[in-house]
Formats: C-alpha cells, structure tokens, sequence
C-alpha cells in the first residue's frame, strides 16, 4: 500500500499563509521562489485555494474534463452587476450557446474595419492631449475604450447619448469594481449584498437605460449589426428570442470585462514604451508586425488583469498532485509570465521575443483560456495596435514621473500607480 496521502495536504505544512494574496506581489513571487510553481492558501470567502504559475499546471487545469472543473464559481462576484444569466457566470452549455451568437459581432471576420474605427478613436484621444506639459492619459484612456465598447455592443454612438451612458455606467462601476465589493461579497451570507442602497440605486439607473434601448430597438425593429443586434436576431430551436433579462445581462458583462481591463492594457502599454524610446521610435518607422510584438510584450509584462480561477468538482491531477475538491485553483497570471523557465530575464521589455512567434500555448495568458477565454481578446488588442501606432507616428512619448510607475491593485486588476502619467512631444 502506498504512504502516499490521496490528496496533496500542504495546508496542514509551512506552506499555508492565511490571505498571502493579499500582502501583495512581492509576497506572491517569494513564495513561488520557496514552493517552486505551486502553493496553497486559505483565502477569506473563497477557502482552500492553489495558486499556480506553471504553464504544464495550467494545462492539465484547463483541459481537465467539464465535471471535474466549474468555471463559474470565480466569477460569481460579478453577479451583482452582470446578473444570474451573464456570460461569466453561466453554465458551460448555455455560455457557449451565447458565446457564439456574439463572436461574429466581437470578433468580426473584417478586420480592416476594426482597425480602421480604433484608429480613428486613436486620433480623437490623441487630437485631445496636452502637448509638452506632463498629463494623466489613464482618464482619457478609460472614456475613449468605455465609448468603444459602447458603440460595439448597444450602437450608442451620438455624443450626447454616449456621454449620458458613460456617467451611468461610470457612477455604478466605481461602486462596483472596489474592494467594497470584495468585503460585501465575502459578508454575503449576513446580507453584505442585499443591503446596499446606493449601489441598488445606480444599478436601477443602469438598467433604465439598457432595458430602455431593448425596448426602443422592439418597438421601431431597429436591426443593427452590433452585439446587442446579434443577440436580438437569435432563435432557439422553437422558434423563441432571448429575453430582455438574457439581453440585459450579456450588455452588462460585456461592460463589466471591457471597462478597466482595455484602458489598463493601453495604459500600460505607453507605460512601457515611454521608458523605452527605441521601441517607440521603431514603431514609428512602420514596421506592423513589431507593434504587434510590442503590444504582446506589454500584456506579458504587465498584465491587466492578475488571476483567473477554477474549483475543482473532482479530485484533479496538477503538477503530480492530486488536488482535492473543493479547491478554488488559481492562476497567478503575472507571476507566469515572469516564469523564468519560460522567459530570459523575466522583467525586462523585449517585443523581440515575439517576432515570428505569435503568443500562444499556456505561458502567455492575459486573456485567460480554455473555455471561458475573454470574448473580447480581439478588439482589445486591435485598439492597442492602434493607439501604438497612430501615437508614435505622430509624438514622442516621455514618462511624465521618474522611474517606473508602481504596480497597483484594483479589484483583480494591476493598475499603473501614477494613471500613466506622460509628456508628448510632436515629432
Ligand atoms: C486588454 C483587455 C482585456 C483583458 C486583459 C481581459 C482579460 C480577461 C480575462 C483574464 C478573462 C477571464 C478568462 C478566463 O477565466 O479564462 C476575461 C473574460 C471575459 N472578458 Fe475580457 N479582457 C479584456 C478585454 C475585454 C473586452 C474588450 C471585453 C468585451 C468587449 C471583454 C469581455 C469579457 C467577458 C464577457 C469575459 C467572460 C467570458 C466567459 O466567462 O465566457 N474583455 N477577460
């Protein structure tokens, strides 16, 4: 008989650090240096937790079969705002289901128009920018994606519609998207979430106005080739639309992931190639395909996003361990794309590594993967490359403070500490 326990137990061991996630990054890298690429901890309101960095781990994780794995259980926090019937948080069959209603509208198979619209917004955000004085271009960076996901999604376009849409949406989420959130969600079951007026009340803002667009789209067949359009025009097997509850809830988690991570992912972008004029003054001489790799580097050194996670169902093999149920897995994205193994010199900015490569494989993640990958991978990186390319064209890009900007977290994001505070100069 083996002495083997029949699950990995590292909770009873040194290695459990109670809330380690939460003492920050350097705390997360030390342990993955001690533990090698895995290690548990017990986080508050989620309980036995894996945190993982290897990309043979978050294979096995990733591949592991629908009933061993629920990919829903990390995202119910977003329920309050999504709904019970939003994309993140639906069983796997009707997620896909919705999923493939939306991708010809997220994903469009002309890519020359989604270049050509995020250039153009480019050049609006740009066309609006202090010259030689330094300036916070986060601000500017979370309108303009807000409006591009807007228009994407719902149609709204016209300024005045746009700009009422966006204070709605903006007094929600930053009730929304804070560590209250985090705190009410963890007190849920002492009624953390139910008793919370004013959220309830811009939430009911909110929905006056997307339940309102449904309703004018109904009464004058407004038949748009937008997101909410698709989901409008679908008919199941018997014939029968999706509910405006169903429609209503996918416009709020295409809002939910859009809203911080885009703005993020660009933020960080002129954050890095502030501080490395030589990528910059590369990809103003035209060579495409390196934006392509400067913007793939970005996201690998500073990914918008921290973790993503799964709970196990079933007793899953990772790493050689066998994991037991009820473990929340969770994939440090940050730390993995610092894995040494993966990348030489982790830290340093290197679009280089990505010519004649495109990312792939299970070491490069920001977008997450597997089944629940991110619906919206393909406008993110679209609107990056643009905003890189008609910036360089057009301005140097110097960091406005000195030194790097520090890593700082929002929610599950990884934001830059000073709002990506540059000095452009025309070139
Ligand atoms: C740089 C920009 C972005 C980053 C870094 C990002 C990152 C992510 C990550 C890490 C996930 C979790 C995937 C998983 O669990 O495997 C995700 C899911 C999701 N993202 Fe994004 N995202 C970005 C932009 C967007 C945009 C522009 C949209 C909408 C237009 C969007 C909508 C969503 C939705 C709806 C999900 C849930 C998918 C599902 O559960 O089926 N994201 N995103």
């Amino acid at each position: 008989m083996s002495d083997r326990p029949p699950f990995w137990e590292p909770w009873a061991g040194t290695a459990t650090l109670p809330a380690a996630l939460l003492l920050g990054e350097h705390v997360t890298h030390a342990l993955f240096e001690r533990t090698g690429s895995m290690f548990a901890l017990w986080l508050p309101g989620v309980g036995r937790s894996v945190m993982v960095r290897d990309p043979a781990v978050v294979r096995e994780l990733l591949l592991a079969p629908e009933e061993a794995v629920d990919d829903v259980a990390a995202n119910l926090v977003q329920t309050p705002v999504i709904g019970p019937q939003g994309l993140a948080v639906l069983a796997p069959e009707a997620n896909r289901a919705l999923r493939r209603l939306m991708t010809p509208a997220l994903r469009p198979q002309s890519r020359e128009r989604l270049r050509a619209e995020a250039e153009s917004l480019a050049r609006d955000v740009l066309a609006g920018c202090p010259l030689k004085v330094p300036f916070a271009l986060g601000p500017r960076l979370r309108t303009a994606t807000m409006g591009a996901t807007l228009a994407q999604v719902t149609g709204v376009a016209e300024a005045a519609r746009a700009a009422e849409w966006n204070r709605v949406l903006h007094r929600m989420f930053q009730q929304a998207v804070s560590a209250e959130i985090t705190v009410r969600y963890m007190l849920r079951g002492a009624g953390g979430l139910a008793w919370w007026p004013s959220f309830r009340r811009h939430m009911g803002e909110c929905d006056a106005l997307v339940y309102g667009e449904i309703a004018r789209r109904r009464r004058c067949g407004d038949d748009r080739d937008d997101v909410l359009g698709a989901l409008m025009r679908a008919r199941d097997e018997r014939g029968a639309r999706l509910t405006d509850r169903v429609l209503r809830d996918q416009v709020m988690s295409l809002f939910a992931g859009a809203r911080t991570t885009t703005a993020t992912g660009l933020a960080w972008l002129f954050e890095r190639v502030a501080r490395h004029p030589d990528v910059l003054r590369r990809v103003a001489e035209g060579d495409e395909a390196y934006a392509d790799a400067v913007c793939y580097e970005a996201l690998r050194v500073r990914p918008p996003v921290a973790f993503f996670g799964r709970a196990l169902r079933r007793p899953v093999e990772l790493g050689g361990r066998t994991v037991r149920p009820g473990t929340a897995v969770i994939v440090h994205i940050r730390a993995l794309h610092h894995h040494p193994g993966l990348y030489p010199d982790p830290a340093a900015f290197r679009p280089e590594r990505w010519l004649g490569r495109r990312p792939g494989g299970y070491g490069w993640m920001p977008f997450g993967g597997g089944r629940r990958t991110c619906v919206g991978d393909r406008m993110a990186l679209a609107l990056m490359a643009a905003f890189l390319r008609v910036f360089a064209e057009s301005v140097t890009i110097a960091p406005g403070v000195p030194g790097d900007e520090a890593v700082r977290w929002l929610a599950i994001s990884n934001v830059p500490g000073d709002d990506c505070r540059l000095v452009l100069t025309p070139r």
